[in-house]
């Protein structure tokens, strides 16, 4: 069996499927854009999303020449009510994305039922979502498709990476047709991410990430390493040159290693969020709501700070490993949304929590982050 069909099966046994269900590519955003091309999407079509994502996921509907239509978010799932996402669809929706933030889910078969009765496809964004459930059932699972990332921070990382899962039989064939088109990735992004998955697994410590962040972010907005996002991604929306690119052998061999151990990396992850959780509680601060902790796989734990500038700041002295994910309803894009169509006064959930949220790794020992968080207690919401 090659290389690639091994991480395919490993892939489709963790999730209980069969391998031929899968495709692998160089990133997960590649496996949006392949499954909206697969669904027919074009010009005069669109598709509704939440108001609070990465902007890679309104890039990759842009490149079909759909439109996105955003959906503001529940804040306290994080992710879109049944009903708004109702009130945004008109006759030319095709499509509607279900995302699954930091491991939490909401509504997902609400939403599925509400598009099939009005024969609209479902997709959901599991980037963040590998290995969890939702009421009971796998992620990915429960829509028409579903597209997932194995970039640095996620459940599990092949550097960068990302698949898509097709539950919907008819979408088979067109995929297939577009996943011939794949370009493979070149020499230089093979050694270069070789090269950052070593940097990783051996120069990545605690005390060692905000250098090494800041280092990667600053190299990668350079084009001088393979970024999560190009720069091209991030001011504009023009796909960018060999955009629909393959997975690399490099990726594949680093996902059959990193698989091996992420049922105990979810337990731990998910022991630590009980802990968080129970400490915000205690001391009466926002947190995931309790139904829906019961089936979520955490990823991170999210938490709204006053001043979260000044709080990253604090954990960057305390060496403390703090994620600063969504500080924009588009992720990382701080500057005008309007090339992606958002105006950010339409979304006020999206825009409050893109201003106050932070969230806390899970990864560890906690010792050092409850400490930080009982020092801090003041400026947690
Ligand atoms: C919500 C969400 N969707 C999509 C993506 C894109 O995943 P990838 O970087 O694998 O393309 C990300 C990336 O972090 C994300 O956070």
């Amino acid at each position: 069996m090659s290389t690639q069909d091994t991480y395919r099966t490993d892939l489709a046994d963790f999730l209980g499927i069969n391998a031929d269900r899968i495709s692998l590519y160089w990133k997960g955003r590649v496996g949006l854009y392949a499954v909206l091309k697969a669904m027919g999407l074009g010009p005069g079509d669109e598709v509704i999303l939440p108001a609070f994502t990465c902007v890679v996921v309104p890039n990759a509907i842009l490149y079909t020449g759909a439109t996105p239509v955003y959906v503001d978010i529940n804040p306290n799932s994080l992710c879109c009510d049944v009903q708004s996402i109702e009130k945004a669809i008109t006759p030319k929706t095709k499509a509607i994305l279900i995302q699954n933030m930091l491991g939490l889910s909401y509504e997902v078969h609400e939403i599925g039922s509400l598009a099939k009765a009005r024969g609209i496809y479902t997709i959901e964004d599991c980037t963040h979502g590998f290995g969890g459930k939702y009421q009971g059932q796998v992620n990915g699972l429960m829509s028409d498709a579903a597209f997932f990332s194995s970039q640095w921070n996620k459940p599990f990382s092949t550097g960068i990476g990302g698949m898509l899962v097709i539950n919907h039989r008819a979408l088979k064939e067109p995929l297939q047709k577009i996943n011939a088109t794949l370009v493979a990735p070149s020499f230089k992004d093979r050694v270069v991410l070789s090269a950052l998955i070593w940097a990783r697994t051996y120069l990545l410590k605690g005390y060692t990430y905000w250098t090494l962040l800041r280092w990667y972010r600053w190299m990668s907005n350079k084009g001088w390493v393979v970024g999560s996002s190009s720069s091209e991604e991030l001011v504009g929306t023009t796909m960018p040159e060999g955009y629909v690119k393959g997975m690399s052998l490099v990726q594949c061999r680093k996902g059959i290693k990193s698989l091996k151990s992420l049922q105990k990396a979810m337990l731990l992850r998910k022991n630590n969020a009980l802990k968080v959780h129970d400490w915000l509680v205690e001391h009466h601060k926002m947190c995931v709501p309790q139904p829906l902790m019961e089936d979520h796989a955490f990823l991170k734990y999210p938490v709204l700070v006053k001043d979260r500038e000044a709080f990253i700041e604090k954990a960057e002295k305390a060496r403390l490993p703090l994620g600063d994910w969504f500080i924009s309803p588009l992720h990382p894009v701080k500057s005008s949304l309007v090339p992606w169509g958002l105006n950010i006064n339409q979304y006020p959930h999206a825009r409050y929590i893109s201003q106050h949220i932070v969230n806390l790794p899970l990864e560890g020992d906690l010792s050092r982050l409850m400490n930080f968080l009982e020092l801090y207690q003041n400026e947690i919401l």
